[in-house]
């Protein structure tokens, strides 16, 4: 059976009002389709692709509430050997009900794709076996890749290899790494080389954690970047954090921003994390924390932007609310003239979605899924510069969830 959602704005189409979906399907996108059996008001409200979260830690989520007395430092190294302790007393129930809240926080906001990374540095891999059952059990309702990631370290964690190889055996989407917390230089680039190799042996998409560091001489992208390019791999490549490259030398960045977007590799920025994690060696100023996401938008490289954490060892906050990211991203990265805020949305859909490779599943066109999210606003601008709630989230063209807009008790007499 057809069914029609009219009177709508679709996010960067000018002209369009109504929709028509068939079996989970868009049918059509125009104006004055034809009549249908089914047909919902949409009340004039903007219509985006799902939100994507391209960068989250779904085995850490919640984990920070008991422990955070614990925190002193609140650098990277600090939340790593945190999770260090906590892991040991995780059982499989509680890591469930755990992810499980968790992604019902990012759906409830309109996330629909999820890319998440599970520390595979645990020989009873828990994690990973929790987040296979929970990606098949929940396909319906949302999208989720795995990252097999060795969070001690592929080799600074013993059998860190092994265990990130076996992570793949048993069905990860992806290759992880992290190789700014190997104990040396040469060690890092080790595992680099070995991220990309088990990419390869195993036909899976790549995505590090790399140079998330202050330290200006932090260089792995470069060797991510050099090797991907190599092996004509880069649009199944990211590169997450990236933060020493904000700090990088302005003639060394030119020179390496070219090289990028040669190889076509994607950027993950999560602003929040960052802003918090970072510059913590600074006094004054203090570094904001974020790669160049201005600079690759403006050279048309691609960047978007992640939530990464939910209240775990490395951030006290986090909630699944994209908008928040989104705001935070912007503000930190002076995205923000009236321009780039007209296409600011894709920092948080359309970006993601390419950084995850969903081309076929994603997007706003004939034929493919019906999956959408409705904004209580009808510009994009005031959708923005309000941070206005996602009011429906429908995906295969049935409603995920629907919310009234917010009602008065006592209206403001102004
Ligand atoms: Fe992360």
């Amino acid at each position: 059976m057809k069914k029609k959602f009219f009177n709508l704005k679709i996010y960067l189409d000018d002209t369009a009002t109504e929709m028509i979906v068939e079996d989970g399907k868009i049918d059509q996108i125009g104006t004055n389709l034809p009549k249908c059996d089914e047909e919902i008001d949409l009340a004039g409200k903007l219509v985006l692709p799902p939100y994507v979260d391209p960068h989250l830690h779904l085995d850490y989520v919640y984990t920070g509430r008991n422990d955070g007395g614990k925190i002193k430092t609140g650098t990277l190294f600090e939340g790593i050997a945190r999770w260090h302790d906590i892991k040991k007393n995780q059982t499989k129930e509680d890591a469930r009900e755990r992810a499980l809240a968790a992604i019902r926080e990012e759906v409830s906001q309109g996330v629909q794709f999820i890319r998440t990374h599970i520390d595979v540095t645990d020989p009873k891999l828990l994690g990973m076996q929790v987040m296979l059952e929970l990606r098949e059990e929940l396909k319906d309702i949302v999208t989720i890749q795995i990252v097999s990631f060795p969070q001690e370290g592929m080799y600074a964690y013993k059998g860190g290899y092994e265990l990130v190889e076996e992570g793949l055996k048993m069905g990860a989407d992806c290759v992880g790494g992290i190789p700014h917390f190997e104990w040396a230089r040469e060690i890092g680039e080790k595992s680099v080389h070995s991220t990309v190799e088990l990419a390869l042996k195993y036909g899976k998409m790549i995505d590090v954690h790399c140079d998330e560091t202050d330290d200006v001489m932090a260089r792995f992208l470069e060797l991510l970047n050099a090797l991907t390019m190599l092996e004509g791999a880069g649009s199944k490549t990211a590169a997450s954090h990236t933060c020493s490259f904000g700090s990088a030398d302005d003639a060394y960045a030119y020179r390496m921003m070219g090289l990028f977007k040669a190889n076509g590799i994607n950027f993950i920025a999560c602003p929040t994390e960052n802003a918090y994690l970072q510059g913590r060696q600074d006094t004054y100023p203090k570094r904001r924390g974020l790669t160049r996401v201005k600079e690759f938008l403006e050279e048309g490289i691609n960047v978007c932007f992640g939530q990464d954490s939910i209240n775990d060892p490395w951030y006290p906050l986090g909630n699944g609310n994209m908008m928040n990211i989104l705001d935070n991203g912007i503000h930190l990265t002076h995205v923000s003239s009236y321009s780039e805020l007209e296409t600011a949305f894709n920092l948080i859909t359309y970006n993601g979605a390419k950084t995850m490779m969903l081309d076929d599943q994603y997007g706003l066109e004939a034929g493919k899924p019906a999956n959408f999210i409705v904004l209580n606003e009808s510009s994009v601008f005031e959708a923005i510069r309000r941070r206005v709630e996602v009011l429906a989230s429908v995906r295969n063209g049935n409603f995920l969830f629907r919310r009234r807009e917010p009602e008065y008790e006592i209206p403001l007499d102004l």
